[in-house]
């Protein structure tokens, strides 16, 4: 027994060192990613790299997943990338990654283009506890089909995601059709064993790659593409008020108004502004510029920031994350990559002064943590038992400080070994060469039959006989507005 425990030893110190000689691994350029930080790490997942010059073959949509430290320092010339495992995980792009669970511990990845064959399920889902990906397991009643190019954002408060629009998978690269666009809204309850489905009032645009935003309780629709000529305007904002349940548009001001786009990213920033970056008209020549919309005024009000530093060349359907007060900008498109390649380098903008960095220095990483769920809704299996979903975690975030640093200690040590025996097992074991990359995205919502969760912010019960697509809109709920003459928020 001891010379088993020793031999074990043995074998892995010889592989860590075998790893480290080897050195740190950087991830190849892609595009169509996407990110999401949980416990302070930022996790990206898939994304399509650059195959020639066809940025629509979806043969170079990749599976990997990466994974950097943010809370420590680094040089944005060499983040300190490294790479999760991959077993089980789709090869997709175009797709969304979500934080989830009853412990904001899930990375959950939903849509996006395969190349063939499609997995049955839409939805892949990593644990960064156990390191381990699976599908969804959702309750059997609960199906919603793959779609590219929609948006998904979580509710802290209660590990619900809202997802939004997208293309559906009939046609992906067909954009003129603007009948394979959709306006679905659905949310999905992760903090439970069995995810369920809800579908939700459906939007007001057919939209895709626009960018969706969650601040106190409203989500924020901005940009995006209603069909392959016509761009979302910038000067009215969709909102959709998970409390009410109900879609509205606002009006949104300011001395320069965002161009119109798509391709773009989003974030919610501590102080309810929206900080938007990026993006492309045509995909000849890509935005760099930065603007905040402030949504704490009437009309809303866009401002177009000046950065400082060393400014970036615009990018597209990149990934981007805020970490305490830093923007983090990864991979994506840009106007050199038929000359270099897709953009490989890491942006970061310290946005106390809209200065683009050199170094990544952590930077009150609490404001962007989020709170664990308090899970209140129950759920009722198709069976017709019902089920009170078990508040498996009692929502202690607010005193939960040296908790989180234990776990969060326990959690870099887990996977840094788990990487090191992750790594060590490939370069010893296999040669190698699954590489894919991926965006986010995707299309369509078919059916949510009767299973049924009573949403906490809706107070209404559920339908029970969705029979989804686009004809699932309920009555009253989608009035067409008129946005060139709103002018102040419309009702939809
Ligand atoms: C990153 O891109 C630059 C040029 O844009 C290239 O020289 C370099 O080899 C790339 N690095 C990786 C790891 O792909
Ligand atoms: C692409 O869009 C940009 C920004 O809207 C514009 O300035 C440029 O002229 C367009 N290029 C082409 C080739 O259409
Ligand atoms: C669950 O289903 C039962 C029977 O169908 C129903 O009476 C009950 O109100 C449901 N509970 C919830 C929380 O939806
Ligand atoms: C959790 O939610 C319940 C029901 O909404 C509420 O009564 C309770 O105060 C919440 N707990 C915390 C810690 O927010």
């Amino acid at each position: 027994m001891r010379d088993l425990i020793f031999l074990t030893l043995h074998i892995y110190l010889i592989l860590t060192l075998v790893c480290c000689i080897v050195g740190a691994e950087i991830p190849t350029s892609r595009q169509n990613l996407a990110g999401a930080i949980i416990d302070n790490k930022l996790y990206v997942f898939g994304g399509q790299r650059i195959s020639g010059t066809a940025v629509t073959d979806t043969t170079a949509d990749t599976n990997e997943l990466w994974i950097l430290d943010l809370t420590k320092s680094f040089d944005i010339s060499s983040p300190p990338w490294v790479q999760g495992t991959s077993t089980n995980a789709p090869l997709v792009a175009y797709h969304t990654a979500n934080v989830g669970g009853p412990e904001n511990e899930l990375l959950i990845i939903y849509g996006g283009e395969n190349p063939n064959p499609i997995p049955s399920s839409p939805y892949a889902v990593y644990n960064t506890k156990t390191q381990e990906w699976s599908t969804a397991n959702f309750d059997s009643a609960s199906f919603v089909n793959r779609r590219k190019g929609h948006t998904g954002v979580t509710n802290f408060n209660d590990a619900t995601i809202i997802y939004y629009a997208g293309k559906r998978y009939a046609d992906f690269d067909n954009l003129e059709n603007k009948a394979l666009l959709n306006n679905e809204l659905f949310i999905v309850f992760t903090g439970v064993d069995t995810w369920t489905t809800h579908v939700l009032p459906s939007g007001p645009e057919f939209i895709a790659f626009h960018t969706s935003t969650l601040l106190n309780g409203k989500m924020y629709v901005i940009g995006g593409a209603l069909d392959a000529n016509k761009l979302m305007k910038m000067d009215q904002i969709l909102v959709f008020d998970l409390k009410k349940s109900q879609w509205i548009s606002t009006p949104a001001t300011g001395s320069d108004i965002p161009s119109e786009r798509l391709g773009h990213t989003a974030v919610g920033t501590w102080d309810n502004k929206i900080i938007i970056y990026g993006g492309t008209t045509n995909f000849t020549s890509y935005f760099n510029d930065l603007y905040v919309l402030d949504t704490t005024t009437y009309p809303y009000t866009w401002s177009n920031i000046a950065t400082n530093g060393i400014i970036p060349s615009g990018r597209t359907s990149h990934s981007m994350v805020m970490a305490g007060t830093n923007l983090i900008i990864t991979f994506g498109q840009h106007v050199d990559q038929l000359k270099n390649g897709y953009p490989n380098n890491t942006l970061v903008l310290d946005t106390t002064t809209y200065t683009w960095q050199t170094t990544y220095t952590p930077s009150k990483l609490e404001l962007t943590t989020p709170p664990k769920p308090n899970i209140t809704y129950n759920t009722n299996s198709t069976d017709g038992k019902s089920s009170n979903a078990t508040p498996s975690s009692s929502a202690t975030s607010s005193s939960s400080d040296s908790t989180s640093k234990i776990a969060l200690i326990i959690g870099l040590v887990g996977g840094i070994f788990g990487v090191l025996m992750f790594g060590a097992a490939i370069f010893l074991f296999f040669k190698w060469k699954k590489h894919r990359y991926m965006i986010q995205n995707t299309q369509n919502s078919t059916t949510n039959n009767a299973n049924i969760v009573n949403s906490i912010f809706s107070g209404r019960p559920m339908k029970t006989d969705e029979t989804g697509g686009r004809d699932d809109i309920e009555e009253g709920q989608l009035r067409y507005m008129d946005r060139d003459s709103a002018n102040e928020p419309v009702e939809l």
